[in-house]
C-alpha cells in the first residue's frame, strides 16, 4: 500500500485562519502577556505563525508528550517526553495544539498545567476532530472543524512523515 496526500486545507486557508485567530488572541489579552507552550512536535509549525502575528508580547516554552506510536490510531497512555523549561506561576498560559482529536492527551496536560498555578490557562487548536472525542475538553480558540479523517501536514505526521507539507491533506492508501 501506498500513501497519496488528499489536500483539505490550502496553504492560504491555513494562513488566513491562523492570522485571525492570532488577532483575536492579542484582543483577548490586550495589555498582557501571553506564554505560548507548542506541544512538540505537531504544533510546532503552527505555533511559529501564530506567535509571529500575535501583537502583544509573548514567551514560549516547549513540552512533549506522547500518546500515538506510528499508527493512526489513539492509545490510552500519555507520556511526558520533555517537561516545560520555565515555572507556569502567574502566567497567562496558552497551550497551542496541533489537533485535539480523542482529547485524551489534551485533558491529561491540561490538568497536568493547572496544578502548576498559571494566572489563566487557555487553550488553541488548529484542527479540531469532535467526532472522536471521547473526554469533555474545552478549547477556547478553534482554527478549523474537520471530519474524521487521518491528516497530515503543517505539523502533523504519518509515521513521521509529512510534517513540512506547507497545507493539511487527507491520507488515503492506494494499491501500488
Ligand atoms: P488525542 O489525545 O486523541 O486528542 O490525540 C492528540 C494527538 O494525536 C495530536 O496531538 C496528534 O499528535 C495526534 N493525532 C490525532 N489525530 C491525528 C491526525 O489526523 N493526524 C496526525 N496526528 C493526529
Ligand atoms: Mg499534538
Amino acid at each position: 500500500m501506498k500513501e497519496k496526500i488528499r489536500i483539505l486545507l490550502t496553504e492560504q486557508e491555513v494562513n488566513e485562519e491562523i492570522a485571525r485567530m492570532a488577532a483575536r488572541i492579542s484582543e483577548d489579552y490586550a495589555g498582557e502577556n501571553v506564554h505560548l507552550i507548542c506541544v512538540l512536535k505537531g504544533s510546532v509549525f503552527f505555533t511559529c505563525e501564530l506567535a509571529k502575528r500575535i501583537t502583544v508580547p509573548v514567551t514560549l516554552d516547549f513540552m512533549s508528550v506522547s500518546s500515538y506510536g506510528n499508527g493512526t490510531e489513539s492509545c490510552e497512555n500519555v507520556r511526558i517526553n520533555k517537561d516545560l523549561d520555565e515555572p507556569l506561576d502567574g502566567k497567562n498560559v496558552l497551550v497551542v495544539e496541533d489537533i485535539v482529536d480523542s482529547g485524551r492527551t489534551l485533558s491529561y496536560l491540561m490538568d497536568n498545567l493547572r496544578s502548576r498555578n498559571p494566572r489563566s490557562l487557555r487553550l488553541c487548536t488548529l484542527l479540531d476532530k469532535p467526532d472522536r472525542r471521547v473526554t469533555d475538553i474545552k478549547v477556547d480558540y478553534t482554527g478549523f472543524v474537520i471530519p474524521n479523517e487521518f491528516v497530515v501536514g503543517y505539523g502533523l505526521d504519518y509515521a513521521q512523515k509529512y510534517r513540512n507539507l506547507p497545507f493539511v491533506g487527507i491520507v488515503e492508501f492506494v494499491e501500488e
